[in-house]
């Protein structure tokens, strides 16, 4: 296994990413992991991430476990993570004169590193310190403009350094450099493929649960139906499904559901719209929101579980939403939204959690959707978060509103799927906005709902960009909505990326 250690690059989701591409297993560990738990994970090869830190001020605070150094691994040093190990071996790291940051012409020497790679192309730069004096025992493999050591290499060949990252797209030959990393100069084999992910999965949902009884949040998103049908293939009539309707679902979502996993998994369908939709009465703030959202589910499922005699409780989480949600550093730092599959669970709780997907990327778990025979229109489903249309409408909720954003999603989802947009875009939804604006219709003054429209672009919803939909579609999809939703007048297109903002609203 590939090991990644992360100095608290914005890239280092994006190194593992990479490295998954290429078919190897790979997991994210904080920077300073011990050595010997890597070699318990049965890891080979260790990647250092880039970083926020300043070796030239010594922040010792952010030094790995020297023990991974001393031969045991293969290692990658990538930015920052490069001059971790120039300075671990005795080079020097000092702020350069100028800061390179962004497009550069990188120079790379003849190396098994750089096969395949022109003699000058064009590499990912963000940094302002670099190594100014070569560590004793290494070389020295390629160089820019402004940095006369951009690439080096241990002379046994079992640690190189790169100061310009490898694992952002815009790095020409970036995936080259990588693949003859793992495969030429780690001599790693390909190992992680659909079937794979799904012994992972199985396995682990196997080793925690042992013959005991499980129950599974059920969603209707591609993450929750694809680890209900897993836990189904595992534990059989030991693991019910509980589809909890909080109220808050799309047009026809409970029928959908029902109609495309009743015959694949143990189901139960609860209805606690009543619940949830009186709890959430008054309450405009987000986090809130979410905080009761979270709250009510998890006792919803710990009566189901009771009921049921199960002990485990297991969710879709994915490996972003516990990277968004947790940091590596151990603290709450940056913590943007409570994704309430994670963040939002009460500490005290009954049910122990599984979690197969925790070290998984959506379009893994589309893989093992695919691999285990779920329809290929629920594993093209866009996510839908647990939280569901309440943070969709934003501010206080009340029936009307909900009724008003169902029928305009419906309207707009069925536009792209009619211009064939839907299965192109990561995610595409409609919003309510707070706010009436004055509209005129058929001689007569109207004063109404506005609704937003979004879609975006993403590989991982870590970053998102906004869909160009076409401005013909959303013509139609415009008019359509105001003729056909009477409480709403006027319809607007979210042109903003994440970041700055998020994808959902709330
Ligand atoms: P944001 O809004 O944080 O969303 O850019 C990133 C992705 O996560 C989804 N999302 C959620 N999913 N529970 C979920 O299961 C949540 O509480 C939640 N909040 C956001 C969102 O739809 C997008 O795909």
């Amino acid at each position: 296994m590939v090991a990644i250690l992360d100095f608290g690059s914005q890239y280092t989701q994006l190194i593992a990413r990479r490295v998954r591409e290429l078919k190897i297993y790979c997991e994210i560990y904080p920077y300073n992991v011990p050595a010997s738990n890597l070699k318990e994970k049965n890891v080979r090869v260790i990647i250092l991430s880039g970083g926020p830190g300043h070796i030239t001020e010594s922040e010792l605070s952010f030094v790995p476990d020297n023990e991974i150094f001393r031969g045991q691994f293969k290692i990658l040093g990538i930015c920052f993570g490069m001059q971790v190990i120039a300075k671990f071996f005795g080079g020097k790291v000092e702020r350069g004169k100028v800061r390179e940051y962004g497009k550069t012409v990188f120079y790379p020497e003849k190396d098994i590193i750089f096969e395949d790679v022109p003699q000058s192309t064009v590499v990912w730069m963000s940094h302002y310190d670099q190594v100014t004096r070569l560590p004793d025992g290494f070389k020295i493999i390629g160089r820019t403009e402004n940095c006369d050591i951009a690439a080096i290499k241990k002379n046994d060949g079992t640690i190189y350094g790169l100061q310009f990252h490898p694992e952002v797209l815009h790095t020409e030959k970036g995936k080259t450099i990588l693949k003859n990393f793992l495969f030429k100069v780690c001599a790693l084999g390909t190992d992680w493929t659909p079937s794979s992910m799904v012994d992972m999965a199985k396995n682990e949902i196997k080793s925690k649960i042992n013959n005991g009884k499980i129950i599974c949040a059920l969603s209707g998103g591609v993450d929750s139906s694809t680890l209900a049908v897993l836990l189904h293939q595992v534990a059989g009539d030991n693991s019910l499904s509980v589809f909890v309707n909080h109220g808050l679902l799309r047009k026809n979502e409970e029928v959908e559901v029902k109609n495309a996993l009743g015959s694949m998994v143990n189901m139960k369908y609860v209805d606690a719209s009543e619940i949830f939709l009186n709890k959430l009465k008054g309450v405009a703030d987000p986090e809130m929101k979410r905080k009761i959202i979270g709250e009510t589910f998890i006792k919803v499922f710990e009566k189901e579980a009771k009921e049921f005699g199960a002990d485990f409780l297991a969710q879709g989480t994915l490996y972003p939403d516990v990277i968004e949600s947790v940091s590596v550093f151990g603290g709450p730092t940056s913590r943007i939204k409570t994704h309430h599959n994670v963040g939002g669970l009460p500490e005290k709780m009954n049910l122990k959690l599984v979690e197969p997907f925790r070290y998984l990327f959506k379009d893994e778990v589309r893989k093992i959707a695919k691999a285990i025979g779920l329809p290929s229109n629920l594993i093209q489903r866009h996510p839908f978060p647990g939280p569901g249309l309440a943070v969709r409408i934003i501010g206080e909720i009340d029936r009307e509103k909900i009724e008003i954003l169902r029928e305009v999603d419906a309207i707009y989802i069925d536009e792209l799927r009619k211009a064939n947009l839907y299965n192109k875009r990561w995610q595409a939804f409609a919003v309510l906005l707070p706010v009436r604006s004055v509209g005129v219709m058929g001689d007569q003054r109207t004063y109404q709902y506005v609704v937003a429209l979004r879609a975006v672009t993403s590989v991982d919803a870590m970053t998102a960009d906004w869909a160009r939909i076409p401005l013909k579609v959303l013509e139609k999809i415009s008019s359509r909505i105001v003729n056909e939703v009477k409480t709403v007048n006027r319809v607007v297109y979210d042109i903003t990326s994440k970041p700055p903002a998020t994808i959902e609203w709330e």
